[in-house]
């Protein structure tokens, strides 16, 4: 797929965010967070964020979403949408920008609540000068 990622996908993408953000285990924070991320195939793989009593063991959608991709068998991602319910829609943590340009420093980011107040970014933008595998 070429980086023009068809609208359809992109729905669909946000779609599955939504969904999984419903999923999400945040008994805590009370902030639910759904991810989903588009590969270059067009298949979507979604994550929601998991807290623990222990709160350092909590896990973001973002970084369940690499994971469920990983797990799929692909880390070629080109797109990630991120559900919260803030307005505006909150941007992924610095954590997850560095496990996310691990898959492709140049990625597409929308980020979105249930309103639809859609905000898009690259990784590029949002984790500048980024460290990754090349840079040891
Ligand atoms: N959270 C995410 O899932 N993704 C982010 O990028 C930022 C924060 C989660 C972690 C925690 O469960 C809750 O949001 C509040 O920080």
């Amino acid at each position: 797929m070429s980086r023009e990622i068809p609208s359809e996908l992109i729905e669909e993408a946000v779609a599955a965010a939504l969904r999984v953000r419903e999923h999400a285990y945040a008994p805590y924070s009370k902030f639910h967070v759904g991810a989903a991320l588009i590969d270059s195939n067009g298949g979507i793989h979604v994550g929601c964020n998991v807290e623990n009593a222990s709160y350092g063991l909590t896990n973001c959608a973002e970084r369940a979403a690499v994971a469920a991709a990983t797990s799929a068998g692909t880390r070629d991602i080109v797109m990630c949408v991120v559900v919260t319910e803030t307005s505006p829609p909150a941007a992924p943590c610095g954590a997850c920008r560095q496990v996310l340009s691990e898959c492709d420093p140049t990625m597409l980011i929308l980020t979105t609540n249930p309103q639809r107040e859609d905000t898009w970014h690259t990784l590029a933008d949002l984790l500048p000068h980024a460290f990754g595998p090349t840079s040891f």
